[in-house]
């Protein structure tokens, strides 16, 4: 299935600002929410249309709609939950499920400590968010256990990612379509991305 990396300049900048180590909490909140909006419109183009008639003031438009039950958007706990307001800018109407993991510094293998997930998922679309893709395996995790409840169709939605990550994610979910903002030059020993912008949830939420 495809990767997409994006090439648009808006998106390029934001996420340069987005990396530096002078970049403030607030700032960082800020464009990370900015640039799931901007990437949610390149995810969510090829939702499936149904034809409406509209009545307007002059005349019936044949229009088109979005079909069917639509999306919804699984952050991956904690700092997925960065990204949701942006991309709920675009679908407000969404269901918003939550999967909690986090990774182990050791073993650097997700460990899940949430799950909550819209009643009526088989019916939807699902956009899971998370900024970092590293290893990939809180990624191929959430993946996994949102794939039990059977989706109409998942997506994978980060900002930055790791060669190292992209490689598992796809040979793990192979029918997964990913999107990505930056694709990145390897991970350090410490399963950190390089360049990268260091612990995502670290910088949204201030806690180092
Ligand atoms: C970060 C990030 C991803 C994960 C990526 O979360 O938000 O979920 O690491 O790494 P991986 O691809 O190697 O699994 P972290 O575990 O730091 O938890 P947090 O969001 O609670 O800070
Ligand atoms: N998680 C992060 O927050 N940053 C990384 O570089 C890797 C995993």
């Amino acid at each position: 299935m495809a990767v997409h990396v994006m090439d648009h300049p808006l998106i390029q900048h934001k996420v340069s600002v987005l990396r530096d180590v002078k970049t403030t909490s607030k700032q960082f909140r800020e464009l990370v929410s900015e640039i799931a909006m901007l990437m949610c419109y390149e995810a969510t183009r090829d939702l499936p249309l149904t034809d409406k008639d509209v009545q307007t003031p002059l005349a019936t438009a044949h229009t088109k709609v979005i079909a069917g039950k639509k999306l919804a958007f699984v952050p991956i706990l904690r700092a997925g939950l960065g990204m949701v307001d942006g991309v709920l800018t675009l679908v407000p109407n969404a269901r918003v499920g939550h999967i909690g993991l986090y990774r182990d510094p050791d073993t650097l293998q997700p460990v899940e400590y949430y799950c909550k997930l819209p009643a009526d998922i088989e019916q939807r679309e699902v956009i899971v968010v998370d900024p970092m893709l590293a290893t990939g395996g809180s990624a191929i995790d959430a993946i996994s256990q949102i794939k039990k409840r059977g989706p109409k169709d998942i997506k994978f939605m980060c900002l930055i990612a790791a060669p190292e990550g992209v490689e598992a994610l796809t040979k793990a979910h192979p029918d997964v379509e990913v999107y990505i903002a930056a694709l990145d030059d390897c991970l350090n020993d410490h399963g950190y991305i390089v360049p990268g912008l260091g612990d995502a949830g670290d910088r949204i939420f201030g806690t180092k």
